[in-house]
């Protein structure tokens, strides 16, 4: 299968996965090697047969459809993004706080990568000035191999490569070319095996982290279908998250921009 015959083939079937082919263009390599490799279990000459196979066995979509999950991640992604939460969102929440605990979730987690650091950023650098509150953050992901390592919290230096200096030092041992993240930075992280199209935690929550998976992959109904549901999880005034390359699907009165270059809004009290 080249890549011409994998685009085309892509083109077909994510639509009627709900999915999008922008969001895969970049990525497709990856997609293409896991179907190859199913071409090849399945001993089928081309992208016909696996066609046929479609039709013919209708749970091979969800096959289909776990090839699709892309799980690129690393610690601090987007750093302007956690810079604006550590000086503005972080603060403002945490002064206007109503209890003495802020919650936080963030969906499609991966290893962890993007939950920790918001949990180094909290304990390193805010929770000096807001000692009596807790930070609570839910992490959810559909793939139990990510949230085992996720659990295990063990990273290559490729995904701690963009961290300051300072939270690097403070949050990992090194060992045998690995960077072990400190038990203390993990306690405050509850990791949970959810589809985010079927199932989300409870709210509400004062910051959602929904960065590069439901506006990236999935397509615009089903993303307007989950941002209604993400929304009525964020807390009056909390923070929406988006990836750098994520757009809202519809406009919504819900929220007002943030910080419009980082794509964080805020929710309308
Ligand atoms: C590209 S990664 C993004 C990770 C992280 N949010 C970040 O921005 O660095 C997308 C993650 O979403 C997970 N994922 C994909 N489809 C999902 C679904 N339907 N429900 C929950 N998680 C999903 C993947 O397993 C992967 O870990």
């Amino acid at each position: 299968m080249n890549d011409n015959e994998c685009v085309e083939f892509l083109q077909w079937a994510l639509p009627q996965m709900r999915m999008r082919w922008p969001g895969f263009r970049k990525v497709r390599r990856q997609v293409c090697r896991r179907i190859t490799g199913r071409l090849e279990e399945l001993n089928f000459a081309g992208l016909s047969h696996y066609k046929t196979c479609l039709a013919d066995h209708p749970e091979e979509w969800k096959k289909l459809d776990s090839f699709c999950h892309i799980s690129i991640s690393r610690f601090y992604r987007d750093k302007n993004v956690f810079l604006f939460l550590q000086d503005v969102v972080l603060k403002e929440l945490a002064k206007k706080a109503e209890t003495n605990r802020l919650r936080c979730w963030c969906s499609g987690c991966a290893a962890g990568e993007e939950s920790y650091t918001l949990s180094l950023l909290w304990h390193h650098v805010l929770k000096p000035c807001f000692s009596a509150i807790d930070l609570e953050i839910i992490a959810t992901d559909s793939i139990d191999t990510m949230l085992n390592r996720a659990l295990k919290g063990h990273y290559a230096k490729s995904s701690i490569k963009e961290l300051p200096e300072e939270l690097l030092e403070a949050g990992f041992n090194h060992q045998n070319k690995e960077y072990i993240l400190k038990s203390q930075y993990r306690d405050s992280v509850r990791f949970i095996k959810q589809d985010v199209r079927k199932k989300m935690p409870g709210g509400p929550f004062n910051i959602i982290f929904c960065r590069y998976l439901v506006f990236t992959y999935f397509d615009e109904k089903l993303q307007a279908e989950l941002l209604e549901k993400i929304l009525s999880r964020l807390a009056p005034g909390g923070a929406l998250v988006l990836g750098k390359i994520d757009h809202l699907p519809c406009k919504t009165e819900k929220l007002k921009p943030w910080s419009k270059q980082d794509h964080i809004y805020r929710k309308v009290c």
